[in-house]
């Protein structure tokens, strides 16, 4: 059964460890996923964008499928769905749908409008018993082949969004989404920790975990992140694992061109990543 993320949030936050969130496209992502969180007996966040949402074509889908596989496969670690950078509207649909969890990024909004937006959902996420994200500060990323630089959250700003009573808190420190330019200065601790001195208990959220050096990810966590977003790197690996049963022929071996056969290396490929971010966050065996 599918359950919010607050409680293995806070135990993270607790425990000096995070949660990788990981998204899902399809169901060999699903799988993957689903597969190394129980052999590593690690609690898991499955992310969906409003993108791969309608590419999957539609929320229910997506709750019918994870909930069916969760069956099939006896998965019994702690599993949230959450629905990555939701709309208002978005969140309403994942929220009748089925989802666990939901995040509002309402970062492009002015902060009164942000401020009222998430008060809305507070509300209507705990008589669900579900989680919900909220976003400051907004997390930059590729847009138009323009990498823009990740902004950096006014604490005060994410004191009163936390204050509100959402679950967990994104803000931005400099991190974007995709991969990093040569030139990226680095996560910025001094925001950081300004933010966790005023929200206190609050587990943050790390967004854009594709390609942040091993020791910024450990520093962050020592300074209160509790969840990370992993999303790209995923996607890198299984590409390039899908190239390379391709260049080397392997489609035209035999049945080599059946799909399950034609997307297994890039299955494992995603596997392997997420195992190694388990162990990189702290989260194997804290199921
Ligand atoms: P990356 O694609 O950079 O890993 O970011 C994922 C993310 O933050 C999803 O919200």
């Amino acid at each position: 059964m599918l359950v919010s993320a607050k409680e293995m949030l806070q135990k993270a936050k607790a425990g000096h460890y995070a949660v990788g969130q990981f998204n899902i496209n399809n169901l060999e992502w699903t799988k993957a996923i689903l597969q190394t969180a129980q052999e590593l007996n690690s609690p898991v966040i499955l992310g969906v964008s409003e993108g791969a949402g309608k590419y999957m074509t539609g929320y229910k889908t997506v709750v019918g499928m994870v909930n069916g596989m969760m069956e099939e496969l006896n998965i019994t670690v702690p599993v949230a769905l959450h629905l990555d950078h939701g709309s208002y509207e978005g969140c309403m649909k994942c929220i009748e749908a089925g989802f666990s969890s939901v995040m509002f990024d309402g970062s492009h909004y002015p902060i009164d409008e942000n401020v009222a937006k998430t008060t809305e959902l507070v509300k209507i996420t705990a008589e669900k018993g579900m989680s919900l994200e909220a976003e400051v500060g907004s997390i930059g990323g590729e847009e138009d082949g323009v990498v823009g630089k990740g902004e950096c959250a006014d604490p005060q700003e994410c004191k009163s969004i936390a204050d509100l009573g959402v679950t967990m808190l994104a803000a931005g420190i400099g991190n974007i989404h995709g991969k990093y330019p040569e030139n990226w200065e680095g996560l910025s601790f001094e925001t950081l920790d300004a933010i966790q001195q005023l929200t206190g208990e609050m587990p943050l959220v790390l967004h854009g975990g594709t390609g942040i050096p091993e020791d910024m990810i450990k520093k962050a966590i020592s300074l209160g992140v509790a969840k990370i977003n992993v999303n790209t790197e995923c996607q890198l690996a299984f590409a390039d694992a899908t190239r390379k049963y391709v260049e080397a022929g392997k489609d035209l071996e035999g049945k080599g061109f059946d799909p399950r056969k034609l997307l297994a290396p890039g299955a494992e490929a995603i596997k392997a990543t997420v195992k190694e971010k388990m162990e990189l966050f702290g989260s194997v065996g804290k199921a």
